[in-house]
């Protein structure tokens, strides 16, 4: 099956590669003791990345009295592990915007700080993996939109239970987007505990790893942009391992706490608005 999803993405044209920049700067990141003076000087190389990183470190999200100047400055503030998925946020964001839109976009920041807002009240420490798998979960939708935009498309507009579009995904294109984004992240080199995540991100329980998955399958429900109901599947809700008490309040922080990066991420904020007075 899963040479099949492989040949399957290798046959379509345009399928966007991870830059080379953002490998070796992960490559670095992943190192037991990363070099950051190594790690500013490979981002310094690309102007747009960086800049964009010291927008965000300055944004209202992480509210840092001071300002921060530079990137090693950012690295030893918000620590490597967020630093890691703030490069892959911004190298998945034209990727996500040019195929699939805006709106799928802000759909996947808003999931992936809820898995981080889950992670956190429930104390484990995992919420960066619990991010970028938010970040990531419906990548696979690149890859359906650019092999028949029209299928892709009809089965986003016809069905509102995800399901529903799981099945009918299943039929057109002979993969769902849960599928085909495991293999796309194993392409881009990315950790497999992500693409597991990505693989199971409607169906928690199968996971080998329920529990981060289950912040996803959650995150997910929460970040639509109109709340389908049920929010939580009633059997998947019965084998969670945790609770979601008040969702529509969760819902609300998971939108207020994620539109600083959207606002930056949009070109929205304005540089004298990032920067707090003194
Ligand atoms: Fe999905
Ligand atoms: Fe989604």
């Amino acid at each position: 099956m899963s040479q099949d999803i492989k040949n399957f993405i290798d046959d379509i044209p345009n399928i966007p590669s991870m830059p080379s920049i953002v490998l070796n700067l992960l490559d670095e990141l992943n190192k037991p003791e990363p070099d950051i003076i190594k790690l500013s000087a490979t981002m310094s190389k690309d102007i747009s990345l960086t800049t964009q990183l010291l927008k965000l470190v300055n944004s209202a999200y992480f509210s840092f009295s001071s300002r921060v100047n530079n990137v090693t400055q950012a690295s030893v503030l918000i620590g490597l592990n967020r630093l890691k998925s703030l490069i892959i946020s911004s190298a998945i964001k034209p990727m996500i915007v040019t195929v699939c839109g805006k709106n799928l976009w802000e759909h996947s920041i808003r999931c992936a700080v809820g898995c981080e807002i889950i992670a956190k009240s429930l104390g484990d420490d995992r919420k960066e993996e619990a991010f970028v798998a938010g970040l990531l979960h419906d990548v696979g939708k690149i890859v359906l939109e650019l092999y028949n935009s029209n299928y892709a498309r009809d089965t986003h507009n016809q069905f509102s239970q995800s399901n529903e579009r799981i099945h009918q995904e299943k039929q057109l294109f002979g993969f769902a987007h849960p599928e085909v984004g495991k293999e796309l992240i194993s392409k881009w080199s990315l950790p497999n505990n992500i693409g597991e995540h990505v693989n199971y991100h409607h169906n928690p329980i199968q996971s080998s790893d329920k529990l981060i998955t289950s912040y996803v399958y959650v995150a997910n429900r929460l970040a639509q942009e109109n709340l389908m109901y049920p929010i939580v599947d009633p059997e998947i809700s019965e084998n969670l391992d945790f609770e979601v008490s008040d969702p529509v309040t969760l819902r609300e922080e998971i939108f207020a706490v994620s539109q600083p990066i959207i606002d930056v991420f949009s070109g929205k904020t304005d540089i004298k608005t990032l920067y707090k007075a003194g």
